[in-house]
């Protein structure tokens, strides 16, 4: 399946306008030792340098990652767009400047990438990654995801992700992402590629990406 260029270009005009309101509310409505109390508590699960971690199931990297990306996941947790109970809870005591600030914060740490992948198939990953699969339709990531896979704006960075938690996104995105079909958002891009991916191919472009510094 295509992806739509006008559904892509409605889909991220959406979310960047929404970034635009919030920004355009009043001042700063928290304190600094209020802003490090609250990253010092995301820390707690994703890494004291964001770097993610795994615990009884992988938290995802948010070091370096796109503050634009971070926000909009932070407001589908909230508007149960994106299932996930930890993170609905964790999120929706959050005013949108501390969203933002936050956003910011993880965006500037660098930390190395967690380790963990099989090194067997980097190459096909790395394949996947930067050319696609023509015969399954499949777009160059990199495409999207940028060369050095750093992302951009509303696309995500994946470089260094952890490789399960990558895993899990393509292997469920029905299940988690979307999930308010009168409100559709950017997940809706992802999906036909998520679904074109087979099981060894998802592993293998997630092991690649996890070792991306
Ligand atoms: C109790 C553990 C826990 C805490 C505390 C926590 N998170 Fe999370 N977070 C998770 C888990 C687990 C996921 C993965 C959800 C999934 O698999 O879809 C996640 C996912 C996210 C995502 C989506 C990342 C992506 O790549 O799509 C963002 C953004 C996020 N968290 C931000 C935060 C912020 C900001 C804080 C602090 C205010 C925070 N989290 C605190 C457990 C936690
Ligand atoms: C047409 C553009 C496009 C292409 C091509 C694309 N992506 Fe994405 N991808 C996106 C967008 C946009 C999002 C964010 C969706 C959202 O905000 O819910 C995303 C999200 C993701 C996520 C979730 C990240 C997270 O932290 O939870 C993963 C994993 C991912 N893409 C992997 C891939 C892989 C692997 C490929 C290539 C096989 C690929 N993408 C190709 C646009 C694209």
């Amino acid at each position: 399946m295509r992806i739509s260029a006008a559904l892509l270009a409605v889909t991220l005009a959406t979310a960047s306008s929404l970034a635009v309101r919030a920004e355009e509310k009043s001042k700063a409505d928290f304190s600094q030792s209020e802003l490090k109390a609250k990253s010092d508590y995301c820390k707690t699960c994703h890494g004291l340098q964001g770097q993610g971690f795994r615990g009884s199931y992988p938290m995802p990297r948010l070091a370096g990652q796109q503050p634009e990306y971070l926000v909009n996941q932070l407001k589908a947790f909230i508007e149960r767009r994106r299932n996930n109970p930890v993170m609905f809870n964790v999120a929706h005591v959050l005013t949108p400047h501390m969203e933002k600030a936050m956003a910011e914060q993880f965006n500037h740490l660098d930390p190395k990438p967690l380790d963990g992948a099989s090194k067997e198939n980097l190459t096909e990953g790395k394949k996947i990654y930067l050319e696609g699969i023509p015969k399954s339709d499949v777009p160059a990531c990199a495409s999207c995801h940028g060369d050095d896979a750093k992302g951009r704006d509303a696309f995500p960075r994946l470089a260094g992700q952890l490789h399960d938690y990558v895993y899990n996104k393509l292997t469920n995105w029905d299940k988690e992402r979307g999930q308010d079909k009168n409100n559709p958002d950017n997940s809706a891009i992802m999906q036909p590629i998520a679904h074109s991916l087979t099981d060894a191919q998802i592993r293998t472009v997630a092991a690649y990406l996890s070792t991306i510094e």
